[in-house]
């Protein structure tokens, strides 16, 4: 694989809203030394996300907005990451839907992980629905973002098993913990033909 020493690093903005456990564990990844990615911004849409804490030991610049008026923020948002030369965009628990204008303006450059197997469970409330269809494999995908919601093309999966006496909080733990370890290998796969 080629090897992205320091300024040769994709510069990347990761979009976060809450805990900001996937940001952290891309973060770590972005500063292992053959990684293709260096994080420069972190943008959340709620001042109380945790992860804004973790951006902010760590020196990365955070900017919040609130999404009141969503396209005001998507162009603010838009030239910011322009002028920052901002050329991936990872969604990581951002609970927003970006307008089609805005996917089509980073069009095959916005990246999200979902607690499911795609095309299965899209949307929210996943582990409920996988438990309650007493379905034997739930897990992680990294997909491209597209205009249609969790439907984008698939980079990468990870399968993880439900057993009898998992819950929905079980599950989310066992497959969070995958997430953390699927994206930074999504990110090395996308950049490996590079
Ligand atoms: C993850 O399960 C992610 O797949 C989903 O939201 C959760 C975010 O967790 N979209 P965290 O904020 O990264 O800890």
């Amino acid at each position: 694989m080629i090897k992205f020493p320091g300024s040769n690093k994709f510069k990347t903005a990761v979009f976060i809203s809450g805990k900001g456990s996937n940001f952290k564990s891309l973060v770590k990844f972005s500063l292992t030394r053959n990684s293709p990615i260096s994080i420069k911004l972190v943008v959340s849409n709620n001042i109380n996300a945790k992860g804004l804490w973790f951006a902010k030991q760590k020196k990365i610049e955070r900017k919040i907005y609130k999404f009141e008026n969503k396209i005001k923020n998507e162009n603010q948002i838009l030239n910011h990451l322009k002028k920052n030369k901002i050329k991936l965009i990872c969604l990581a628990g951002f609970m927003i839907i970006l307008s089609k204008n805005f996917i089509k303006k980073f069009k095959g450059k916005i990246l999200n992980i979902h607690p499911s197997l795609l095309p299965k469970y899209k949307g929210l409330n996943t582990h409920e629905r996988a438990i309650h269809n007493n379905e034997k494999f739930s897990g992680c995908t990294v997909h491209f973002v597209s205009s249609k919601l969790d439907s984008g093309k698939i980079v990468l999966q990870k399968r993880v098993r439900i057993y009898k006496y998992d819950t929905a909080k079980t599950l989310a733990k066992k497959v969070l913990k995958q997430e953390h370890l699927l994206y930074p290998k999504a990110i090395n796969k996308i950049f490996a033909n590079f």
